[in-house]
């Protein structure tokens, strides 16, 4: 377990399932998430323990718990590049009230401290839509840079958005927030 000042970072387990179900069909969650609603098809109960409890099948998924060990979402990481010590970033704070509380950036910390020193990577990314003014500050409070913007790559609720592209380097991270 990865313990920040507010949150925990553990494995998934079985019991998790059910909530992040919710999460994961839910309008408003994926909205930020993704921009993406309606989704093509809803993903069944099965398809997410797949998802979340198989870890090789398209990514490491970890759950993100409250100071009081109550599971307030998830985080991990895919798209792993060996050679050059890189990989894709996630999260979710799918438990809505926990939002712009300074949940996700603690989680965000502990868990890049960890890809950077237990996983030795050199550097991850992540990306989100240009709406989702949150997410970007939070992600500028670990030390994620704004890299790129691919312009008018997601479709949000009827109209256009950027795609905005950011990326973190070990040294950068290290240097903000220590070992
Ligand atoms: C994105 C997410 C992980 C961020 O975690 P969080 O706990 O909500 O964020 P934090 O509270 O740590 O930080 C958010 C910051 O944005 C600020 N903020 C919140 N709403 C904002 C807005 N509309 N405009 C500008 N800043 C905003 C907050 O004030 C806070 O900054 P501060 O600490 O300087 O006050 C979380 O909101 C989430 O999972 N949202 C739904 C799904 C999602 O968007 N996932 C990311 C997909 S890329």
């Amino acid at each position: 377990m990865l313990h920040g000042l507010k949150t925990s970072v553990r494995p998934v387990e079985e019991d998790d399932i059910d909530e992040i179900y919710q999460w994961y069909n839910d309008q408003e969650v994926n909205l930020w998430s993704t921009g993406a609603w309606p989704l093509n098809t809803l993903l069944s109960k099965e398809q997410i323990s797949i998802k979340f409890l198989d870890g090789s099948s398209d990514g490491y998924r970890y759950s993100i718990l409250d100071e009081n060990k109550y599971l307030i979402g998830t985080i991990g990481f895919k798209e792993l590049n060996i050679p050059s010590r890189s990989a894709t970033l996630f999260v979710v704070i799918g438990n809505k009230s926990f939002w712009g509380k300074g949940y996700g950036t603690d989680a965000l910390i502990i868990f890049a401290r960890y890809l950077f020193t237990q996983w030795n990577f050199h550097r991850i990314s992540l990306d989100t839509w240009d709406g989702n003014l949150r997410a970007i500050k939070a992600y500028e409070k670990v030390g994620f840079k704004i890299e790129g913007r691919l312009r008018e790559a997601r479709y949000v609720l009827g109209s256009y958005q950027d795609a905005i592209l950011m990326g973190l380097l070990k040294s950068e991270f290290l240097a903000m927030h220590g070992n």
